[in-house]
């Protein structure tokens, strides 16, 4: 079948890309880079001429509104789909973003989420835990100068790799109008316990101190917000295995 896929340039989206390909359906990427805007609506018609199913694993870019960014892509895709005649759109979401509170890039899920249940074409919400990446991304962000920190939290970080599979799952499979059972990996892990394993696999020779995140994210990471449901399917790949697998830094 025709697949296009929103934000399949990124992570998830690439991911979603390569197992539709295997599996042997025709894959559309709708990216920027690949002369789709979403948010400004620029080439989406002409993509999504015969598209049978659309994936959106978008993800908002810098620092645009997380909210605005989602609700601009969902019309986009949406209203698009309906005149290309799509039907299913599947929605990559995030397990517990309507349990956090005060924190943008959760409230725009929340927002794609709404968007995409009003939007007219019949939908699957498919909501996953953060990916083994986020330890990386983690690492990367929550620094000072040489000095990085790791803050406290409950995750169940899950393969990015086998998050592209279930969204292509879902894709074959008949709408569910609302949300499907929660994506997740195989155990829950500290946070804390990521990033310092990513600095070190990684080779990194910062010091990382401990950080407790105020505010909503940081309560919702501690207190298990995060975690799936206890229906969640479960992946394969473990974090361990996921570090074990990362290039040593030169
Ligand atoms: N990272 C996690 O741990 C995690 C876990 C669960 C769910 N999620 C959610 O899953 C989604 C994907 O996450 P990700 O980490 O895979 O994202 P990502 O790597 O940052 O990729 C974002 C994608 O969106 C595209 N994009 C951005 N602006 C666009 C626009 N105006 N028009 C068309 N495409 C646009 C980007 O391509 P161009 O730059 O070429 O446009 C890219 O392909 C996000 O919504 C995120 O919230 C993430």
């Amino acid at each position: 079948m025709r697949i296009a896929v929103a934000g399949g340039t990124g992570q998830a989206g690439a991911a979603a890309v390569a197992a539709a390909r295997e599996r042997g359906h025709e894959v559309v990427v709708l990216a920027r880079s690949a002369g789709v805007d979403l948010v400004r609506g620029t080439g989406v018609a002409a993509a999504l001429e015969g598209v049978e199913v659309v994936v959106d694993a978008s993800g908002v870019q810098g620092k645009d509104d997380p909210t605005a960014f989602h609700e601009a892509v969902t019309r986009s895709l949406t209203t698009e789909g309906q005149r290309a005649g799509v039907r299913h759109v599947v929605v990559l979401s995030i397990v517990g973003c309507d349990r956090v509170h005060g924190f943008a890039l959760y409230a725009g899920k929340v927002a794609q989420e709404r968007a995409t249940a009003r939007g007219g074409i019949p939908f699957t919400i498919a909501r996953a835990t953060q990916f083994h990446e986020f330890s990386r991304q983690v690492f990367g962000f929550a620094k000072a100068g040489p000095v990085h920190f790791a803050p406290s939290g409950r995750l169940q970080p899950v393969a990015v790799r086998e998050v592209g599979a279930r969204l292509v799952d879902l894709a074959e499979a008949a709408p569910v109008g609302g949300r499907a059972a929660d994506f997740a990996g195989p155990r829950e892990e500290s946070l804390r316990t990521m990033v310092r394993a990513y600095a070190k696999a990684a080779g990194e020779r910062g010091v990382v101190l401990p950080l407790r995140v105020p505010g909503g994210l940081g309560r919702a990471q501690r207190d298990g917000s995060l975690l799936p449901g206890p229906d969640a399917v479960r992946g394969a790949q473990t974090f361990s295995e996921w570090i074990a697998a990362l290039p040593a830094k030169a």
